[in-house]
């Protein structure tokens, strides 16, 4: 049996059920991963709490979409991965789970020098960092304003940036300015009053911006700081980013599938060798999601939620 998480309705953290589902078989082409981590996400989130729609059809919804684990089984035509391996699988359905079936072109190996819950948790945030600083095709020289540096897509986006030659100003809690100057980048705190502590932060200027934050302000000061939209990208705000004329990353915007593809063992690479760091606020067991969840819920985590079956 597996042991397995859903949403049994849309609405709040409440609606999480823990069910026991007979043991999943991989196809041609999958694998079985006996879970140890699943990375946990806002899109996890926005499954259940109907931004992305509430039809009753998709019910019970299983959710997580990132793990870690140890290989327990390969289905027919599947090379490059056996029994045994340790690996990190991402895009899944139904990660949070005991065991979970992932197509073989999701999976990479894990990087040694990461523990489970850091395996888990750097491919989503991880994927979308990259393509973020793909997008607006950041390099050396540029100076980049990075929005929600100190959430789970910033603290990589703004190590890929530094990583990429690039000066980052980045937004944040006070709480968080310590971290984000010892990954390279110059703290501002949001809020009122951000337009002139990021011209304060950059005198000579703001080539690119990266909206991860999703707020009005976040798109108001990168519109007023950086001359081409082109270099603007948001991964959060899909009501007005378009109409902006930025770019909109994401499922609903640019997907990005080969950029992300292609960016997931240059991110397993980096981690293994010490160049990225994968932050890990907080760890629950996979019986208290709920819990995990109404963290998520209140935006106060830096870094990942993971959870442990
Ligand atoms: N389109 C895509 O492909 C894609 C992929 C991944 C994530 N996303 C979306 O991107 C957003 C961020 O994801 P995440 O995983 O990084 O979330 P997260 O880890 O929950 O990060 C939340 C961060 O938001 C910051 N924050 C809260 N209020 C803020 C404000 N008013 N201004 C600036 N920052 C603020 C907090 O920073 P402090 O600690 O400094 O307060 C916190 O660290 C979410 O909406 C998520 O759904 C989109």
């Amino acid at each position: 049996m597996t042991t397995q998480v859903r949403a049994a309705a849309y609405g709040g953290p409440e609606v999480l059920t823990i069910t026991e589902e007979s043991a999943p078989v991989p196809g041609p082409g999958e694998v079985l991963v006996e879970v140890r981590a699943a990375g946990v996400n806002q899109a996890d989130m926005k499954v259940y709490s109907g931004v992305w729609g509430t039809d009753p059809a998709k019910l019970p919804i299983p959710l997580g979409f990132e793990v870690a684990g140890v290989v327990t089984a390969v289905g027919d035509d599947v090379t490059g991965h056996a029994v045994g391996d340790e690996v990190i699988a991402h895009p899944v359905r139904g990660g949070y789970a005991t065991d979970v079936v992932a197509p073989v072109r999701t999976v990479v190996a894990k990087p040694a020098g990461l523990d489970w819950p850091e395996a888990s948790g750097l491919m989503l945030t991880g994927t979308a960092a990259a393509h973020a600083v793909t997008a607006v095709d950041l390099g050396a020289g540029d100076t980049v304003l990075v929005h929600g540096a100190a959430g789970g897509v910033g603290l990589v986006a703004v190590q890929l940036a530094v990583l990429r030659g690039a000066r980052v100003v980045g937004t944040a809690a006070p709480s968080q300015h310590d971290l984000l100057r010892e990954l390279g980048a110059v703290p501002v705190t949001y809020g009122d009053g951000l337009l002139d502590r990021v011209r304060a932060a950059a005198p000579d200027g703001i080539d690119a911006a990266l909206d991860l934050a999703g707020t009005d302000e976040a798109l108001d000061v990168s519109l007023a700081v950086v001359a081409e939209r082109g270099r603007i990208a948001t991964i959060a705000n899909f009501d007005r980013g378009p109409r902006e004329g930025i770019r909109v990353l994401g499922a609903g915007g640019e997907e990005g599938k080969e950029i992300r593809e292609a960016a997931a063992p240059e991110l397993a690479e980096l981690a293994a060798t010490g160049r990225l760091r994968v932050f890990v606020e907080a760890t629950f067991p996979l019986t208290e999601v709920v819990a995990a969840h109404e963290l998520l819920a209140s935006r106060r985590a830096s870094g990942k939620i993971v959870l442990l079956p």
